[in-house]
């Protein structure tokens, strides 16, 4: 090979490889978001039976979900990224292409979640649920109003 094909057959190769990593990025980035939002459910679903009184009321529990919650709370924003939406992304994803749009509107939702979820944590480890019930209902607000503009 001379020089001028071993810079060409190169160049093409790192095109190539380039492409395919920016694609592995875009589907982690997918699933990173959606593995944090099953955690999310796996916490949320147990405290919102508690607060139903469908589940008996542990105060241990459901201080430890809020606790899991409100670290889960931070997580999902940096998992939304360019190309990962539904209609331009390749694989399966409810992301509406209005979060890129309204991207502003999106991770201000997405603070109002964070500041719910750790006001949520602090009411329930006092362990009262008069006081524990209001916060979940503002935490389950918060997703109703995301999932309602940005989720399919
Ligand atoms: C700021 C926006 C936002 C907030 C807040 C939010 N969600 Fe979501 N949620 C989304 C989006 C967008 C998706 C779709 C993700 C995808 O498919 O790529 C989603 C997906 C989900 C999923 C499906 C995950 C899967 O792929 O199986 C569940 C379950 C879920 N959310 C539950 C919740 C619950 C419960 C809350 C509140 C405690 C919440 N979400 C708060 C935007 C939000």
């Amino acid at each position: 090979m001379n020089l001028i094909t071993r810079t060409a057959v190169l160049a093409a190769l790192m095109a190539s490889s380039t492409l395919t990593l920016a694609e592995v990025k875009v589907s982690d980035a997918v699933e990173y978001r959606q593995g944090i939002y099953k955690a999310v459910r796996w916490n949320f679903g147990p405290m919102g039976d508690m607060v139903k009184g469908k589940q008996e009321f542990n105060a241990d529990e459901f201080s430890r979900r809020a606790a899991n919650l409100a670290a889960l709370s931070k997580m999902p924003l940096e998992g939304f990224v360019a190309g990962s939406y539904n209609g331009t992304y390749s694989g399966s994803t409810d992301a509406l292409p209005a979060i890129e749009k309204d991207w502003e509107t999106f991770a201000g939702i997405m603070s109002d979640f964070e500041t719910n979820a750790a006001a949520l944590a602090e009411a329930a480890s006092a362990g009262d649920m008069d006081a524990i019930r209001p916060a979940f209902m503002s935490v389950a607000k918060t997703c109703k109003s995301c999932h309602d503009k940005f989720k399919d």
